[in-house]
């Protein structure tokens, strides 16, 4: 029995039991693809079953506000995802007449669409020949060939890209590619691969050259940087100041606090003292009501260490309110699409911004 033939066997007797699988509308295959780029199934099946549920149609994506679709997101992480969606949900509504394209060569144009997410949609919905190649692909290509150049190289990707496309099962394109992310994602784990029950340990050249631990090889390794924030949580009795993130930096038009990044979070003088502290409150003295302890927040690229610096105004016209800030109702704040990090701090401060 060859390759594709025995995974497709696997996947029929192991496969979990996915909401997006039963379906060929291409609206929820783009939408779960989306979804599940940089996401686990556990944390994004929810999502989806809510993105679903909000938006049945790819017109009623198109037609919400930018607002609710982030919203909805919220906690997703990578939200130029979440606007891609809705800006490709429009471009589908207004060029495409509301139909997805099936042609790869057509998908691929929309925003956020990569060669993953044009060949997942393409075979699952439209049972089209283009093997996808993601993260799990290339850790079981690379064990059972044995392949040790770099996926993370431009020769690598080829390599890897050119084997994939002639695996494929013509006949199944479908079943193929969810056959194999579902066995990368189930049997051949990243750590600790469940190599005495594979159906494929008589053919693993890896397993064979004792290679299993050390494939996929990756030439890059990710560097993190480390940022110091601390956010000034300045309110009154009802009201709050707020900031929209416009600038391009992590967050891109969420929303979060006024912000002092400094060199490292300990010297409390240091802040007090700085100029952005001086214009944010236009050389008054301020009581300072609490300084939270510190926040640990890792995302793929940056690690960040948080305080949060809770600050009682009798009157917040004593902050310098410029553009970025605003002030709001407190218990308006839950409305807005934040971070994981504020939702964090929001539910562990004393500060009530729940509604009643
Ligand atoms: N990850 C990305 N796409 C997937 C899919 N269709 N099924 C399960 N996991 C996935």
């Amino acid at each position: 029995m060859d390759f594709s033939k025995k995974l497709i066997k696997w996947y029929g007797e192991n496969q979990r039991d996915l909401p997006w699988r039963k379906t060929t509308n291409p609206y929820f295959i783009w939408l779960s693809e989306i979804i599940l780029q940089q996401t686990r199934v556990a944390q994004g099946l929810d999502y989806y079953l809510k993105f679903v549920e909000l938006f049945p149609t790819v017109q009623d994506l198109a037609n919400a506000k930018e607002e609710t679709v982030i919203k909805t997101w919220q906690g997703l992480g990578y939200y130029s995802r979440a606007r891609n969606l809705h800006a490709t949900a429009k471009i589908i509504c207004d060029d495409y007449n509301g139909e997805f394209p099936a042609e790869y060569n057509e998908l691929i144009k929309l925003k956020g669409v990569g060669d993953y997410t044009a060949s997942a949609i393409s075979s699952f919905a439209f049972k089209k020949p283009y093997a996808v190649l993601d993260g799990n692909v290339y850790r079981v290509l690379s064990r059972i060939f044995d392949i040790d150049l770099p996926i993370d190289s431009n020769s690598g990707k080829k390599y890897f890209r050119e084997l994939a496309q002639e695996l494929i099962n013509v006949k199944k394109p479908d079943f193929h590619n969810q056959a194999i992310m579902e066995f990368g994602a189930l049997c051949c784990l990243p750590k600790k691969p469940h190599c005495e029950d594979c159906v494929l340990h008589d053919s693993c050249l890896a397993l064979k050259n004792d290679t299993v631990s050390i494939l996929p090889i990756k030439e890059k390794k990710i560097k993190k940087r480390t940022r110091y924030f601390n956010y000034l949580v300045v309110s009154n009795h009802t009201d709050l100041i707020i900031h929209k993130r416009t600038e391009k930096d992590i967050w891109e038009n969420l929303f979060d606090f006024p912000l002092i990044e400094t060199e490292d979070l300990n010297d409390e003088q240091t802040i007090i003292g700085s100029e952005q502290w001086k214009h944010f409150f236009n050389d008054h003295q301020v009581t300072i009501k609490n300084i939270s302890n510190e926040f640990k927040h890792v995302l793929t690229h940056q690690t960040l260490k948080v305080k949060f610096w809770e600050i009682e105004l009798s009157s917040l016209a004593l902050f310098q309110i410029s553009n970025q800030y605003k002030i709001i109702k407190k218990i308006d704040f839950q409305e807005l699409p934040v971070p994981k990090l504020i939702e964090n701090y929001l539910t562990l401060s004393t500060l009530s911004f729940a509604k009643p």
